[in-house]
């Protein structure tokens, strides 16, 4: 097979772009043809522009998805920027009571890392009682692996020692050497596919707390203005978002307050914006 040409690198980009609105820079080139080139010959075609002509044939909506798939980066890990963690469990045991459950949005949650250690965190400061965790992501390869919480082991290793205790089964026989979240903390984690550039479902509700982290850095400003605007609609107005450590609203969208927490920043709808 040829290497991928900058004509259809160009194509990709606009493929992922149109799919997902994630921006590739020029840098990524190497990347696509790496993570394509499998795909394309699993495909049983002879080269990349081949690849394309399938994905835009608008008859393969499955292949479309799993090229998706391979071209998102799904980095991530448990209690990744401990200090959001720390203003999550604030959050949740300062709220005056409502009626209403304490619901926060993992709004981009790979395989559940994420969406996990906020259950975990909820699950120890409000008991079992009236919280939950949506995960989303628009990739449905790490939904699957975020909805059956089964991770490497060597994985898991920044999970809080009595969290790992409590909330965390370890595998034995051919499960050896993996760790599974619980079940009972699991049936307060729902996951779903959203993709972000599209409005979130009507029955999604609103959220105490949004993690929208490492994903906006993905996006060109147009495309991450119009995520901060949708997130912010479905917040309530004392709510937090947090962002990855690259991430900001400054000079993005000026309707969030910024809070310095430690060395990270978390952000709150600003009032009458
Ligand atoms: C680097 S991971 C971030 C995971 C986690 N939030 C964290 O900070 O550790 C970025 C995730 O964003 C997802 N993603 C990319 N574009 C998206 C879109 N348009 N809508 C929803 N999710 C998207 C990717 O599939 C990937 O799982």
């Amino acid at each position: 097979m040829h290497d991928l040409t900058d004509q259809e690198f160009t194509r990709f980009q606009r493929f992922i772009f149109d799919a997902a609105g994630i921006t590739l820079s020029p840098a990524k080139k190497a990347l696509v043809a790496g993570r394509l080139a499998k795909r394309v010959q699993d495909c049983g075609l002879n080269g990349y522009a081949a690849y394309f002509s399938l994905l835009a044939s608008g008859d393969q909506p499955a292949e479309v998805q799993t090229a998706v798939d391979l071209l998102t980066t799904n980095e991530t890990y448990f209690f990744r920027e401990p200090k959001h963690f720390e203003v999550l469990r604030k959050s949740a045991t300062e709220r005056p009571p409502d009626g209403k459950p304490f619901r926060v949005w993992s709004a981009a949650s790979s395989t559940g890392e994420e969406a996990y250690s906020i259950a975990m965190v909820l699950e120890d400061c409000l008991g079992s009682g009236r919280w939950e965790v949506v995960g989303s992501d628009i990739s449905t390869r790490v939904l699957a692996q975020a909805r059956r919480g089964q991770y490497v082991a060597s994985r898991t290793t920044n999970i809080p020692a009595a969290y790992l205790k409590r909330f965390c089964l370890r595998g034995v026989g051919e499960h050896e050497g993996t760790v599974l979240v619980q079940r009972q903390l699991r049936s307060h984690v729902r996951f779903h596919q959203v993709n972000l550039n599209d409005a979130v479902p009507g029955t999604f509700g609103t959220f105490d707390v949004v993690f929208l982290r490492n994903v906006l850095i993905y996006f060109d400003l147009p495309t991450k203005q119009a995520i901060l605007r949708r997130v912010r609609d479905l917040m309530r107005p004392d709510g937090w978002l947090f962002l990855g450590a690259a991430e900001t609203t400054l000079g993005v969208d000026d309707s969030w307050e910024r809070v310095v927490v430690g060395r990270s920043s978390a952000y709150r709808p600003l009032k009458g914006a």
